[in-house]
């Protein structure tokens, strides 16, 4: 890990643990992207200013040459309106209503560590094991200043890059448009990776080919929302999960994103990724500063599994600060699909001490709790135990825990019905036009999260909600998206900023309470997965996946969500069968390896279940306890190249040291195995110098034969079918040669073993 500033060049070089990121300050004091990708020396070569590209009618500054045009130059900050017409990052409008902006070098300096954003969420270095390069900018139209900052990590091949302005001048500017990392590149010979889906199919993986034009992946939501995610990988056409390049970018931020990957008519690539300008602008009045969110970005070029691997392990060492990202976390039963709404206290004991006596170790009461709530139509805001289904909170908490479980709630903080008494007392907390039509979702609306006494009053109300009980476990749930966005305690001019101050305000939420209640296990929610992003990641170490329990449609959410983020964080739970979504018969293998290959618990009455079924549940939750550590620490592999979209997919997690491993394979749909096509499983990431143990079988295989020859499948054909793979290296054979000797090499189409 190294930044270094270039005098002879004026150019600036960032080191990480596989990468170099170069930059150079051009003639007319622009910056240019000079090189990111697998390490180069120092060479004179890259930064040779006379080899300018040249172009029929591209506009350059004024006493320079040609060659110097914006329009052409892979640029680390684009501005817009001077002679730059691909998508531009930062538009400033200024008193005299000019927009035209453009960004020239002042200064910089390197420093250790890696500062973090207030009021935001930001990636951390314990021990200051990085170092940050920030360049001065200023706009040549306004004199305003833009400083970037670049942060390397001592252990990882992520970038942390952020944007801040500092209206250094005397006259107010408006930010139009601020994009928090710009990615040029020469050629653009690339695929787009990104994921996208709905309630109930959150985060499925989408690959494209680009063509010239813009591409633009986006939430105009006021959230990240269920539809689209705030990451996106461009990857070398071709590549698999073991091979090919991949540059990937992600915002740490929970609110509209928008990103934009454009191939120019000269098949240059630009690839941004910031706030989305059709619902931002910003005033920044003199002395004012504006912190935009931080965006990650990461090379590599060992292919799509290293790639989520880097992503993975980076998100739990440098983002998430929870301490539970640390421990096993504790095995829970969500009441939602057990009780719904019909429940009262009693049901609530049973439950938990039918779930203790299975093993359950945490029970969560979930919507219904408070208020008058019997359906979604009222008492969101009216966070107090309803009595008629309740006596109390800390008395049904205390009972729990004399049941040997923790407790945990469901909470939607940010919402309101208009059935409550919070909006009979405050019907101007809510975003909306005064006197002009609005919109209900799920029955709701969405208080005004901008105003600072709604963020007390919910800190308040929060706090002394979980005061009151011993509560372990919150689950923040978020139903709808924003609409109608006005708020009417600011002025007309900063309307544009309601969106970002709204989640400026979740953010400030979150930190007060988890700054008051440090050891709670956060679980955030919205609608089922929407509010999988990396912004989140930084309050809650687990996010919930989907709404949708069943496990068969839940593997292509959870293998496109390891796109990005770890499997560790994902909520994952068993449900009953048939499925509450779609009526499905899942047997409890399949059902049981989804929701390990998430935070694992349980979503299901126990009290329907048959005395087999509890025994099921039993060896289920010992599984759990046994994997649990190589699941939240391992290495996670993707078997093919489908991210779950095949009828049969297969994945898995392998230690850091490569002596244990645990992979599962799953049928989605019936095909008579007499006459299905054969499939060969090879594994992957295990160590081909090490005999494994399959613990079902005792049989001893080779490393090399596991991953090269595989396991051919004959019969591996009913409806759900799941198998699972249990390895334990044995013995290490201490050369490669030694290893080839002993298992000689076998071709790949043939695997060793039926099935
Ligand atoms: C939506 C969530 O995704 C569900 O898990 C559940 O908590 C409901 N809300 C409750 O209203």
């Amino acid at each position: 890990m190294n930044v270094e500033f270039l005098a002879d060049w004026k150019a600036f070089r960032l080191e990480t643990e596989h990468s170099v990121y170069l930059m150079q300050i051009g003639k007319a004091g622009d910056l240019r992207h000079v090189y990111y990708g697998p390490p180069v020396a120092r060479d004179h070569a890259l930064f040779d200013l006379s080899s300018r590209i040249e172009r029929a009618f591209s506009p350059y500054p004024e006493g320079l040459s040609p060659a110097e045009s914006p329009d052409l130059a892979p640029l680390e900050i684009s501005g817009f309106g001077c002679g730059d017409y691909r998508n531009g990052a930062v538009t400033f409008e200024k008193e005299n209503g000019n927009c035209a902006t453009s960004l020239v070098y002042d200064s910089h300096r390197i420093v250790s560590g890696k500062p973090s954003l207030p009021g935001l969420p930001a990636s951390f270095a314990e021990n200051g094991a990085a170092r940050t390069l920030e360049i001065r900018m200023r706009d040549l139209f306004s004199g305003v200043r833009v400083v970037l900052s670049y942060s390397v990590f001592g252990n990882s091949d992520l970038i942390a890059r952020s944007i801040r302005v500092e209206n250094t001048t005397k006259q107010r500017i408006v930010i139009r448009k601020l994009m928090s990392a710009q990615l040029d590149f020469h050629t653009g010979n690339f695929e787009l990776l990104s994921l996208h889906g709905h309630w109930g199919n959150e985060r499925n993986f989408v690959r494209r080919k680009l063509e010239r034009g813009a591409t633009v992946i986006r939430s105009l939501r006021g959230m990240s929302g269920s539809h689209s995610t705030p990451a996106f990988a461009l990857a070398s056409p071709g590549t698999s999960e073991e091979n090919g390049e991949v540059y990937g970018v992600m915002l740490l931020y929970s609110g509209s994103f928008h990103a934009e990957i454009e191939l120019d008519p000269y098949f240059s690539l630009r690839a941004a990724i910031g706030l989305e300008p059709e619902n931002f602008f910003w005033n920044l009045d003199p002395g004012e500063s504006f912190q935009a969110p931080e965006a990650l970005i990461l090379y590599s070029n060992r292919g799509l599994g290293e790639f989520s691997r880097s992503c993975h392990r980076f998100l739990r060492d440098h983002l998430i600060r929870s301490p539970w990202k640390n421990r096993r976390i504790p095995v829970l039963l969500n009441s939602w699909e057990a009780l719904y709404f019909d429940f009262n206290e009693s049901d609530l004991l049973r439950t938990a001490r039918e779930a203790a006596a299975l093993g359950m170790e945490l029970f969560v009461l979930d919507d219904g709790w408070f208020g008058k709530r019997n359906d979604a139509r009222s008492s969101l805001g009216d966070w107090r135990v309803n009595p008629e289904k309740i006596r109390d909170l800390g008395s049904l908490s205390r009972r729990i825990h004399e049941e040997k479980m923790m407790f945990g709630l469901w909470i939607e903080p940010e919402m309101i019905s208009v059935d409550s008494d919070l909006y009979r007392q405050h019907p101007d907390w809510v975003l909306q036009v005064p006197g002009a039509p609005r919109s209900l979702c799920r029955d709701q609306l969405v208080l005004d999260l901008a105003r600072a006494e709604v963020v007390d009053f919910l800190f308040e109300s929060i706090s002394s909600l979980l005061h009151s009980a011993r509560i372990e476990y919150v689950k923040w749930d978020c139903n709808r998206n924003l609409t109608e966005v006005f708020s009417s305690a600011y002025p007309a001019r900063r309307q544009g900023e309601i969106c970002h101050r709204y989640m400026l305000g979740v953010y400030e939420l979150l930190e007060r309470i988890l700054a008051a209640f440090p050891g709670l296990l956060l679980e955030s929610c919205s609608g089922g997965g929407g509010r999988f992003d990396a912004g989140m990641l930084y309050y809650s170490p687990q996010i919930w996946c989907s709404d949708n329990t069943d496990a068969v449609s839940r593997i292509p959410i959870q293998l496109g969500t390891s796109l990005f983020y770890p499997v560790s964080s994902m909520g994952a739970h068993v449900a009953a069968s048939p499925n509450h979504q779609t009526r499905r018969e899942i047997p409890w293998e399949l059902r049981g390896a989804l929701a390990l290959s998430g935070s694992f618990g349980y979503e299901l009455d126990p009290s329907h279940l048959s005395p087999e079924e509890k025994r099921t549940v039993r060896a289920q939750i010992v599984c759990f306890r046994k994997y649990a550590e190589l699941i939240r620490c391992g290495n996670f592999q993707r078997l093919d190249e489908t991210f779950g979209a095949n009828d049969i997919a297969a994945w898995g997690w392998v230690a850091e040291n490569q002596d244990e491993a645990l992979f599962f394979l799953v049928r989605k749909t019936a095909l008579p195995w007499w006459y299905g096509p054969r499939t060969v499983l090879r594994f992957r990431g295990l160590n081909p110098d090490k005999e494994y143990c399959l613990e079902s079988s005792g049989e001893i295989i080779h490393g090399s034969t596991l991953m090269n020859a595989g396991f051919l499948l004959l019969n591996f054909g009913w409806e759900c079918e799941c198998k699972s793979f249990y390895f334990r290296a044995v013995r290490e054979i201490s050369s490669g040669k030694n290893a080839a000797l002993l298992s000689p090499e076998v071709p790949t189409s043939a695997g060793i073993r039926r099935m």
